[in-house]
């Protein structure tokens, strides 16, 4: 038996040679060392020895096991570099391929558009104010001019916590006072980017969160000619030197007089469209002369002291300029829509 074994070693070390394809080794495997190959049926065998011949047989069958494997091995390397070398003369390789890209992720399009905000003020030199998500009524509604039961509090649909006074903030505008507070006496140029949240039903027009970027310049001889200059400045940057603008007059408790301004619909160029709702203009941001009220919350005497606010909804100037008809597409974490910017 042992005769037979060797045997069958020398044959399959032979028959391994000529092997030349996967498919022919495989087969090859499948009939030496697979589960049915001759040297496993061997190793059953060992039972039909004598006992005082098992232990030398099983020794000899291990080692050929071992040296077939590393056979296989080796023949398998040779095999698949013999693949490659064909493939190369074969032409098959082209070269001037170009590589495939490495996937490496993006930007939210909220992101990018505010980021796009951050520079343009940046440059026009206005700072970025952090100001808190979470705030108290009276930050949001009552040091902002808008008292408990006021009207105006319709304007914002509100989530209050279970500490009765602690909301989720409804606008950037309390961040306005924090800056006051934080300044005074100090002029102030600084735009308040962040969250805000709304009590709200969500569909394709609003939704819950949202950001907002708030902007406040606060000092002496600060006038309405500051606000519609810079804010016009600012348009024109964002949305192109040769896009016009307009201010309509708006009312916002905070400020007064109230504007909002429009710039001339980026889609259509004023020629009237779906996005623009055929009027030519769209509607970029609520705007006006910081309120006397709120420049006394905030510390500052009105008498001495004027200023401009400002509030625009980067993704509702993301929406017009990308034209993306539902505000649900932005936290909807579809990629489908996310990998589009
Ligand atoms: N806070 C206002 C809003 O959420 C926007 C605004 C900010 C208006 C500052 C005027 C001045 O609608």
């Amino acid at each position: 038996m042992l005769d037979e074994l060797n045997l069958i070693y020398k044959q399959a070390l032979g028959s391994l040679q000529e092997t030349s394809t996967r498919e022919d080794l495989e087969s090859w495997y499948r009939q030496t060392l697979g589960r049915k190959g001759q040297v496993t049926q061997m190793t059953r065998q060992v039972g039909q020895l004598k006992p005082e011949e098992r232990p030398m047989f099983g020794q000899r069958v291990n080692e050929i096991k071992q040296e077939l494997q590393l056979a296989y091995d080796a023949q398998l390397d040779k095999i698949r570099t013999a693949e490659i070398e064909s493939k190369i003369s074969s032409d098959e390789w082209d070269v001037t391929l170009p590589g495939r890209r490495r996937w490496r992720g993006r930007l939210h399009p909220a992101t990018q558009t505010l980021r796009e905000i951050y520079r343009i003020w940046g440059d026009m030199g206005f700072q970025i104010y952090r100001s808190r998500d979470v705030e108290t009524d009276e930050y949001n509604f009552e040091l902002l001019n808008i008292p408990k039961d006021h009207p105006a509090r319709d304007m914002w649909d509100t989530f209050h916590t279970t500490t009765p006074g602690v909301i989720l903030r409804t606008h950037t505008s309390p961040g306005q006072i924090h800056a006051m507070r934080e300044y005074y006496p100090e002029p102030i140029r600084v735009i308040l980017p962040g969250m805000c949240y709304r009590y709200e039903q969500i569909t394709a027009r609003s939704e819950i969160q949202f950001n907002q970027v708030e902007g406040l310049a606060v000092g002496e001889n600060i006038s309405m000619a500051d606000l519609k200059g810079t804010l016009s400045d600012f348009a024109k940057r964002m949305f192109g030197q040769e896009r016009k603008i307009r201010f309509r007059a708006n009312y916002f408790p905070f400020t007064e007089p109230s504007a909002e301004l429009d710039v001339e619909c980026i889609l259509c160029g004023g020629e009237g469209c779906q996005v623009c709702k055929h009027t030519g203009w769209l509607e970029i941001l609520g705007c006006g002369m910081v309120h006397p009220t709120v420049l006394r919350n905030g510390g500052y005497d009105p008498a001495k002291y004027s200023g401009f606010a400002f509030g625009m909804g980067p993704e509702r100037i993301a929406m017009l300029k990308y034209g993306i008809e539902d505000i649900r597409a932005f936290w909807g974490n579809d990629l489908r829509f996310l990998e589009q910017f």
